[in-house]
């Protein structure tokens, strides 16, 4: 069966209390919960992971090459700094799409800089926990038009 990583950077453990005029009610165990459910019904087994520490996320996206056909990562705020986090997705080969469960273009201007688009198949961004599935719809389609599920 096709696998998917579903990785949530900085922060995002606090889904639900966190600034939630911002980023909503959805508790992180509620957006992982129907990633699984939803990677079912597109026949996709779904393995979810978060961490705080950028290298902690560094070590997942290593050990999803040759173990994952893809990736649905939010980096938190290490999406405008992190430039290991850049190198890691392109050192990989796997499509990744990169979601915020805000519209990051429409916020201050630091969140505009993205260093995961360059190395991404795609953005999601201001749909809230929506746009996790949608990132699977995505990665479902992506994968079945390359051939590779
Ligand atoms: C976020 C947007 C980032 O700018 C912010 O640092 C986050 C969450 C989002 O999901 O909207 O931690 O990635």
């Amino acid at each position: 069966m096709t696998k998917i990583l579903v990785l949530n950077g900085p922060n995002l453990n606090l889904l639900g209390t966190r600034q939630p005029e911002v980023y909503g009610a959805t508790t992180l165990a509620m957006v992982e919960s129907a990633c699984v459910k939803h990677g079912q019904m597109l026949g996709m087994a779904i393995t979810c992971f978060q961490s705080n520490h950028e290298g902690a996320l560094i070590d997942a996206i290593h050990e999803s090459k040759g173990t994952q056909s893809g990736l649905v990562l939010n980096a938190g705020a290490f999406t405008h700094t992190s430039i290991a986090l850049m190198d890691a997705i392109a050192s990989v080969d796997l499509p990744l799409v990169e979601v915020h469960l805000s519209n990051i273009h429409a916020r201050e201007e630091f969140r505009h800089k993205s260093f995961i688009a360059p190395v991404a198949l795609g953005q999601i961004c201001g749909f809230g926990s929506q746009g996790y599935l949608l990132a699977l719809d995505a990665l479902a389609s992506h994968l079945t038009a390359a051939g590779l599920r």
